[in-house]
């Protein structure tokens, strides 16, 4: 007897009635950037179809994305100015703070994610301070702390701290406890590997270190059990919500580190993945759609349960047909 598969396989019916993941609207969260000014809608090269956008252009987009059913937004903030500790990233009326109070004032039950680093923020463009030419870890703690509290003031539903120090989540927890934030979520960007598809963010966000790299905080693609390790111990810190970043080179890494937690699972697909995919399309060389949606059950399938994606408005379009 000849095992036949095929069967399972004869009608979109019979494929539909066996299929195994499905991507809905509401795994999406969409990230945008937002900048100081009014009437901004710049578009960023790199990234087709993504802008920076002032506070009065961010509402428009946030409704947008709200009637689509995406549930909720990631935010990065481009400051007008940049110094050595980053303190714009925590100014009562910096631009995330600002971004985030409007959000939550007018479009009502969207759920407004922050993050949460230096980089953008710093003059010599580290996620980190700065001291005797090395990034200090501890420094930059009370630093990341002070951020998210700012942030939760603001409104802020969860915090995301992408910077990869040790133990910030702990201090961001104990800061938020301590200050009467305890309903501010933390999802934990745990598990961030020093990649080169971060390029056309750093364009966007202009965020390029200005010497160096990141490779003393992120992590070396390379290595699998250290993701374990560093999940394991936000998971203990206090998160929330744990992620991996960037997501389609890492889907071994997305699947290990559902394995071992209970906690939702986040996955970033950065503005790398996105960019080829556009790039591609743009040529003819490949469908878009088609690629984009392959790409994202893929990220689903290999456990993420919440996707963090600049697709997620395109996605949302075609899964509510
Ligand atoms: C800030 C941050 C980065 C991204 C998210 N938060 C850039 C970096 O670490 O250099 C990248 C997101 C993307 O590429 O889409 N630390």
């Amino acid at each position: 007897m000849i095992v036949r598969p095929r069967r399972l396989r004869q009608t979109p019916e019979i494929r539909r009635m066996v299929r195994e993941t499905f991507l809905r609207v509401d795994d999406f969260i969409y990230p945008i950037f937002v900048m100081h000014g009014k009437g901004k809608r710049e578009p960023i090269p790199s990234m087709v179809g993504n802008y920076r956008l002032s506070v009065d252009e961010l509402l428009k987009e946030a409704e947008e994305v709200k009637s689509l059913g995406i549930p909720g937004v990631i935010l990065f903030g481009l400051p007008e100015v940049k110094d050595q500790l980053g303190s714009p990233a925590y100014a009562e009326d910096g631009i995330v703070q600002r971004a985030v109070a409007a959000i939550k004032e007018n479009v009502p039950g969207l759920v407004v994610l922050t993050d949460v680093c230096l980089c953008q923020y710093t003059d010599h463009g580290h996620c980190g301070i700065i001291r005797d030419g090395r990034i200090d870890n501890d420094t930059t703690l009370e630093i990341l702390a002070e951020v998210a509290l700012s942030h939760a003031r603001a409104g802020a539903d969860f915090v995301a701290p992408s910077d990869m120090m040790d133990g910030r989540v702990r201090a961001i927890r104990d800061r938020l406890e301590k200050e009467g934030y305890k309903d501010t979520g933390i999802l934990s960007y745990a598990v961030k590997y020093s990649s080169a598809f971060y390029g056309p963010f750093r364009e966007a966000a202009d965020s390029t270190p200005q010497f160096g790299d990141r490779k003393t905080y992120q992590m070396d693609p390379a290595n699998k059990r250290e993701a374990l390790k560093e999940a394991a111990i936000d998971v203990e810190e206090g998160a929330d919500i744990i992620m991996v970043k960037p997501a389609l080179p890492y889907l071994d890494i997305i699947h290990q580190v559902k394995a071992c937690t209970n906690l939702p699972v986040a996955a970033y697909n950065v503005s790398g993945e996105y960019a080829m995919v556009k790039a591609a399309d743009q040529k003819g060389w490949i469908d878009g759609e088609s690629v984009m949606m392959e790409m994202l059950i893929s990220i689903k399938r290999a456990g993420a349960d919440i996707i963090l994606t600049y697709f997620a408005k395109e996605a949302a379009r075609l899964i509510n047909g």
